[in-house]
């Protein structure tokens, strides 16, 4: 029993963000254990003041209770982005070097990848003309980031060629050679609180936000903002990304990656991600005013997409059909009737139909996940696999609950032979699966009047895995 546990959240909470909750409660306490061991103290009391007053000791302890977890090309989908498209459009806007930051980058992996895949593309073209940054609030792992030996833990996914060419074995682990660890500086910098340089171009705050909680992300976002240049971009990890939409900065995507700007518009609201039910769109009205009673026409629309729902699920195509044109005729802008339509001309392979009724629904409003899922089957059944890919990666963003995204992603990778990727996403459907299986009630649902039988769909991806399993030996 440690008394004074929550003025030890506190402390650390108000000095570098991070939040103890029941399942980071362990990792504090196996700290304070640890480390009060070391320094031969047994009072909680006495051991708190010496944190409290000395940044020494507050350093020791900050790296016990810090989470590290990286690893070379994570998220590469991300990287390739930032080097492939970004980099080469600022580098054209500008004459000053460009400055990419990698903030939380524990031992070094995700600013050291960008320096691999930079040099790739420019080569000795880089110098004077890119500058990348790492930062982290623990001074003992940016040592480790300075080192720059890794064992083959931080090597998961990469390619052997780039680690045969930019790194020398020594022992068990691999130094990385001196041409791309010079191209990264390290600093040790609070995040929250601190900036490490004004006008960064591209920052990567990449599953560092998971650690903090709402508050302490706001104030965050408050900092990057000071931080990042006027055209520059913020990115997040992928699942995090929609957590960090409070509109300080503006949400914008490209190929399917999410990432912040300064608003250059009026600000817009973007939507929470969901668990269960779609969340409405709209923000709450400060007064509630009861439900009017629908206009006839409203009523009449209703019971005709009721009825064109009840067609499609007996594959009665053209009643349905016929049900959607009698609202569609009053309301051309119908989303629900452009979505039933959709999903009739998806039926019957009419690919353009179904893509022009999902764009049109986008025009609307640009967070339909039921409309980019149209797209992305429509896509995928057009063989045009990138692009499908694209608009799965969009829905799995807003709904990472919702498992038929992720199977068809999965099913778009392994034609893509990228074999790594689907099988990590034939997983996380496996455990969307069970986790439905287990508790039905969270669930995540789009309003598409599509079926996809759990089972069926289990069955599919144990198969595909099973196949992998056999083809790598
Ligand atoms: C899980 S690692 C993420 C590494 C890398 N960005 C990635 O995505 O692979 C999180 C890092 O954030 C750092 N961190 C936590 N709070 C921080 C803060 N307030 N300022 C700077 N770094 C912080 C931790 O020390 C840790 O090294």
């Amino acid at each position: 029993m440690i008394p004074n546990l929550p003025d030890y959240a506190r402390l650390i909470k108000d000095r570098v963000g991070l939040h103890f909750d029941n399942a980071m409660e362990a990792l504090l306490k196996s700290a304070l254990s640890r480390r009060m061991a070391e320094r031969n103290i047994s009072n909680y009391y006495e051991y708190f003041e010496q944190l409290r007053i000395s940044q020494d000791e507050f350093d020791n302890f900050i790296t016990l209770i810090t989470i590290n977890e990286t690893y070379f090309f994570r998220e590469s989908d991300t990287l390739d982005l930032i080097c492939d498209k970004w980099v080469p459009r600022l580098l054209r806007q500008r004459n000053t070097p460009l400055r990419i930051l990698s903030a939380g980058c524990s031992s070094g992996e995700e600013a050291y990848s960008l320096a691999m895949k930079l040099h790739e593309k420019y080569q000795d073209g880089m110098a004077g003309r890119i500058e990348i940054y790492g930062c982290d609030i623990d001074p003992a792992i940016l040592a480790k980031a300075r080192n720059a030996s890794y064992s083959s833990y931080s090597f998961r996914g990469v390619d052997p060629q780039i680690q045969q060419r930019y790194f020398t074995r020594q022992g068990n682990l691999y130094r990385l050679h001196d041409e791309i660890r010079e191209k990264v500086s390290f600093h040790r910098t609070n995040i929250i609180k601190e900036q490490l340089l004004p006008e960064v171009d591209i920052i990567l705050l990449r599953n560092v936000s998971i650690y903090f909680d709402t508050p302490t992300r706001r104030e965050l976002h408050g900092n990057l903002l000071k931080m990042l240049h006027p055209q520059g971009a913020l990115f997040f990890g992928n699942a995090e990304t929609l957590a960090n939409n409070f509109d300080i900065l503006k949400l914008e995507q490209e190929d399917g990656i999410f990432y912040f700007c300064h608003h250059s518009e009026a600000p817009r609201v973007a939507p929470a991600p969901r668990v269960s039910v779609r969340a409405p769109l709209a923000a709450a009205p400060a007064v509630v005013v009861p439900a009017a009673r629908p206009a006839p026409t409203e009523r009449h629309s209703e019971d005709w997409l009721k009825k064109a729902r009840a067609c499609l699920d007996e594959k009665c195509f053209s009643e349905a059909e016929a049900c959607i044109a009698s609202v569609l005729r009053n309301d051309p802008r119908n989303q629900e009737a452009l979505l039933i339509q959709g999903v009739i001309a998806l039926e019957q392979c009419e690919f353009s139909q179904t893509a022009g009724n999902a764009q049109k629904i986008l025009a609307q409003d640009e967070w339909s996940a039921e409309a980019k899922m149209l797209l992305g089957l429509a896509m995928m059944w057009q063989h045009q696999t990138q692009q499908a890919i694209a608009w799965f990666k969009q829905v799995v963003y807003q709904e990472p609950g919702y498992w038929p995204a992720h199977y068809y992603l999965a099913e778009m990778y392994r034609q893509s032979e990228l074999r790594q990727p689907a099988q990590r996403t034939y997983r996380v459907v496996m455990q969307l699966l069970n986790d439905e299986m287990n508790n039905p009630s969270t669930v995540c649902r789009l309003r598409l009047p599509m079926v996809f039988p759990g089972n069926t769909f289990r069955f599919l991806c144990e198969h595909q895995l099973a196949q992998f399993a056999h083809q790598s030996g």
